[in-house]
């Protein structure tokens, strides 16, 4: 069922100052910021030639990294997303196993523009997955 790795997210309180880090002290090449409010924050890609990392910073008042943030006020990981062929037989599987999708269970459409859906962390080892229909 999974695909390959497609990034890596950091929640991080200063998006300009993780973004500098990424780019003048690792020699990183970044993707424009995307403000992306559906999903209450914005989002700078890191591209490896490999995979992506995925720079989170709040937006707005009610920003689902809000708390998280709040807990990790230098930033932290915050999730993985592994992609899938097909995000609907994806979830349905995992639920008929029992794992809990988060919010109305339908996929929303993440930053790259495909069908995102995320999966509580105390089903999957204490990590936050997003999987992204490619
Ligand atoms: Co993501």
């Amino acid at each position: 069922m999974l695909g390959r790795l497609n990034h890596v997210a950091i929640a991080v309180p200063d998006l300009e100052k993780a973004s500098a880090v990424y780019r003048d002290m690792l020699g990183a090449r970044l993707s424009q910021r995307q403000e992306l409010p559906e999903h209450g924050v914005t989002v700078v890609f890191i591209e490896l030639p490999n995979t992506k990392i995925e720079l989170l910073e709040p937006l707005g008042a009610d920003s689902p990294i809000a708390a998280f943030l709040a807990k990790n006020a230098d930033g932290a990981i915050h999730h993985i997303c592994y992609e899938v062929d097909d995000i609907l037989a994806a979830r349905d599987r995992l639920k008929s196993e029992g794992a809990r999708v988060l919010g109305s269970g339908e996929p929303r459409i993440g930053a790259h523009g495909k069908p995102v859906l995320f999966l509580h962390p105390k089903d999957f080892c204490g990590t936050l997955v997003e999987l992204e229909q490619i």
